[in-house]
């Protein structure tokens, strides 16, 4: 089967190809870096042709509030056309949880990509993770006031890019949900404990405060802000198992 992997050379999409390709299918893995690009639409309907799943794991680059909505919207658009063109039977995007009931300008930018994808009339199926284990140190970095680093204690639940990896190449074989799937990592705790273990564990000095008034990219966090309220396919790595991966390919 030959599958579209648009940000095949990012965090998700470099593992999703390497899967995908070990599983024998013709996967091009596209992006600005291989001449494949969602927003001047460059080399999209080369890509595209004779494709039957398309999975958006692009990112942009920059998480400024109108340039991240303008970025998914354009990047959205632009693939659902050349995906109508080519016949595309699967559109495969990955999200983040809570996105429509925790509000951030980054959140509002993937409301608007599901909403493209859901009107789009193309097959689909929205995944919805959790933040990824790779990702606490650019949180503690966001969060951080020289020697401080203020998270709220609200609730937790990461999840490890390998994880994702395997389950968004399991979905993009499987039949279209037209719906969501929420993924999560296997521990939940509070978030300021999890930053805090995160920089212990990597030698950070700086002090992580828990504060209830902590924004997370500008937006306010209740308890169950960021973490599934129903069912979710959960992750088998857990922080240790992750850091003992990480630290094995550094
Ligand atoms: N971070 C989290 O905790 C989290 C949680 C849930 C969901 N997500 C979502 O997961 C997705 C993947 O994130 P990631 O961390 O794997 O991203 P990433 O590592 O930053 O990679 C981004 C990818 O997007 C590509 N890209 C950038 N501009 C593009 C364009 N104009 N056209 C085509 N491709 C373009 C990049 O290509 P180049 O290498 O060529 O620049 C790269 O391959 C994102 O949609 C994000 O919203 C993230």
């Amino acid at each position: 089967m030959k599958i579209v992997v648009i940000g095949g050379t990012g965090l998700i999409g470099s593992k999703t190809v390497a899967i995908l390709r070990e599983g024998g299918h013709e996967v091009v893995a596209a992006s600005p870096n291989t001449g494949v690009n969602s927003i001047t639409g460059e080399g999209l309907n080369e890509a595209m042709a004779g494709a039957q799943v398309v999975i958006d794991l692009a990112n942009s680059p920059s998480f400024e509030d109108k340039v991240v909505l303008e970025f998914f919207e354009t990047s959205g658009r632009n693939l659902l056309t050349a995906e109508a063109e080519a016949g595309v039977r699967h559109h495969v995007a990955l999200s983040i949880v809570a996105i429509d009931r925790t509000d951030n300008g980054y959140f509002r930018a993937k409301v608007a990509q599901e909403k493209l994808i859901e009107a789009s009339g193309i097959p689909y199926t929205i995944i919805r993770s959790t933040q990824f284990l790779e990702f606490l140190s650019g949180i503690a970095a966001s969060a951080a006031d020289g020697n401080i680093v203020r998270i709220s204690p609200g609730l937790f639940q990461p999840i490890a890019a390998d994880d994702v990896a395997a389950i968004v190449a399991d979905v993009a074989l499987a039949v279209p949900r037209n719906g969501i799937l929420e993924i999560a990592g296997p521990e939940r705790a509070p978030f300021s404990e999890i930053v805090a273990r995160y920089l212990k564990a990597v030698g950070d000095p700086r002090e992580v405060v828990s504060d209830p008034e902590a924004r997370y990219f500008g937006g306010r966090i209740e308890e169950y802000s960021l973490v599934p309220l129903g069912e979710a396919r959960l992750g088998r790595i857990g922080f240790d198992e992750w850091l003992r991966r990480s630290r094995a390919a550094a």
